[in-house]
Formats: structure tokens, sequence, C-alpha cells
């Protein structure tokens, strides 16, 4: 591992150990100065290019949103301000995911900031939602230039993060919002408009799914804020029922 890379690990807390036996090679395990720190198992560190430094499995929000600040696995890395982890209750009963940070999340650090994010608050404020008592996410934690959408490659290697704050909040319910969330996050090619209006199971925890306009979109189209709004409130129902 070069230098610089090593210096910023440890700089987050994190120490590093290189296998004695294994002298150069790649071998390395890692352990995480943690409260209660653990020697997670050794495991091959992939490409130099920033892969898999460390385990995602067994860290908490904090830890993981360490490891995602200093995250270099994908191209976004060179042009991002910041990285958007996610924000909101840990224990939150609803999830909302949307696609990426914009230029507003970029620069705050937190998702759903800007206008669309100012949408969203006033959306979950008529079902009776605070935005304080969920949790809001991205597919991917940096901002693609130009807002363009994300790529295969760098969802791809986002991925991990993702299902591991669903894992750690364990929603009730995820609320995908916009296209790209959604298929991102069911790993289908269905257009906005079929996967509406069913519940999907998120393939990897099983937690229902239901898909909803992206608030950007209902800025460009107010005409469909009326189905976005019969989304929340069935969201709201599900919520509602026990357990
Ligand atoms: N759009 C998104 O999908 N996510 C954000 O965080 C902001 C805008």
């Amino acid at each position: 591992m070069d230098q610089r890379k090593l210096s910023c690990l440890n700089a987050m807390g994190i120490t590093v150990w290189q296998s004695r036996a294994a002298g150069n090679s790649p071998q390395q395990s890692v352990e995480w100065a943690r409260t209660s720190p653990r020697v997670v198992e050794a495991k091959p560190a992939l490409a130099s290019s920033g892969d898999d430094l460390v385990s995602v499995s067994d860290t908490d929000l904090p830890g993981l949103e360490r490891i995602v600040s200093i995250c270099v696995r994908c191209g976004l890395h060179q042009t991002r301000t910041q990285t958007v982890f996610g924000v909101g209750a840990p224990d939150a009963r609803l999830m909302i995911i949307g696609e990426a940070p914009g230029a507003d999340e970029d620069r705050m650090g937190e998702p759903f900031v800007g206008r669309a994010g100012r949408l969203l608050n006033v959306m979950l404020g008529a079902v009776g939602l605070s935005r304080g008592s969920v949790y809001i996410a991205n597919i991917i934690k940096c901002r693609p230039p130009k807002n363009r959408d994300p790529k295969p490659d760098e969802t791809a290697r986002c991925a991990p993060y993702l299902r591991r704050q669903i894992e750690l909040v364990r929603p009730k319910l995820i609320l995908a919002a916009g296209r790209v969330a959604a298929q991102n996050l069911l790993a289908t090619t269905s257009a906005i408009g079929r996967l509406r209006g069913q519940v999907h199971k998120e393939p990897v925890s099983g937690t229902p799914v239901l898909v909803t306009y992206h608030p950007a979109y209902l800025l460009r189209s107010p005409a469909e804020k009326r189905k976005s709004w019969e989304d929340l409130k069935r969201a709201r129902g599900m919520l509602e029922d026990r357990p």
C-alpha cells in the first residue's frame, strides 16, 4: 500500500497490518480502532486502485461513513468535493434512497439538501414524517460530473456501502426515489412507470421496497406530484402496520 494511503488510514484511526510472512504480497489484514477493537480476518487486498482496502461487513454506521469518506474505488473520487454518506435516524423505519449527490449535496456532504431535497422534506411532512425520523441515502456516494447518470461500474463498486447501510438501519420499508435508484436497488431495467404501485423486495435483505418518482422529476413535471403523494401515503400506511 502506498505511503499516502497508509497515513490517511492511520489518521482515520485504522491500523493496517501487513503480514510479515507474506512479505510484499498483497495479503493483509485490517484492524479497526474502535471502542472495542477486533481483528478482521486477513483477506487479499485487491487492485491498487483502492479496491477493498477495508472490509465493510464489520462496521457500524460511523465506521462505514469513515470508510466511505476516503473511498477511491471508482473514478468519481477525482471529481467529488466530498462523499455524501447518508443522514437520518440510525434506526429509521423508512429509508429513502435516491440516485446520487448533486452539486448542493457535494458541497454540503448531505443527501437531498438542494431544491429536490426541499420538496422531499415537504412531501414527507405532508404524510406526517419528518426528515429526521427517516434515513436518507443514495445509490452512489459521490457526485457524477455534470450530474450524469451513474455508470454501471460506479454503482457496482459503491453497492456494498448501501447494502451495509440497509443492514445496519434495518428499515421496515425502503422508498426508492427515481428510476436510477429503483433499477439499481431492484436489479432490473423495467421502466419506473411499471415499478411504481407494487411492493418489491430488495434482493439482498428482503426489505420491502416501494418505488416513486424522483423529487427533481416532480419539479419538472408537477402534474405527477399526485402519484407521488399516493406512493407516500401507501408508504406511511405500510409503516403503521404492525409489527
Ligand atoms: N438527487 C438525488 O438522487 N440524491 C441527492 O442526494 C440529491 C439529489
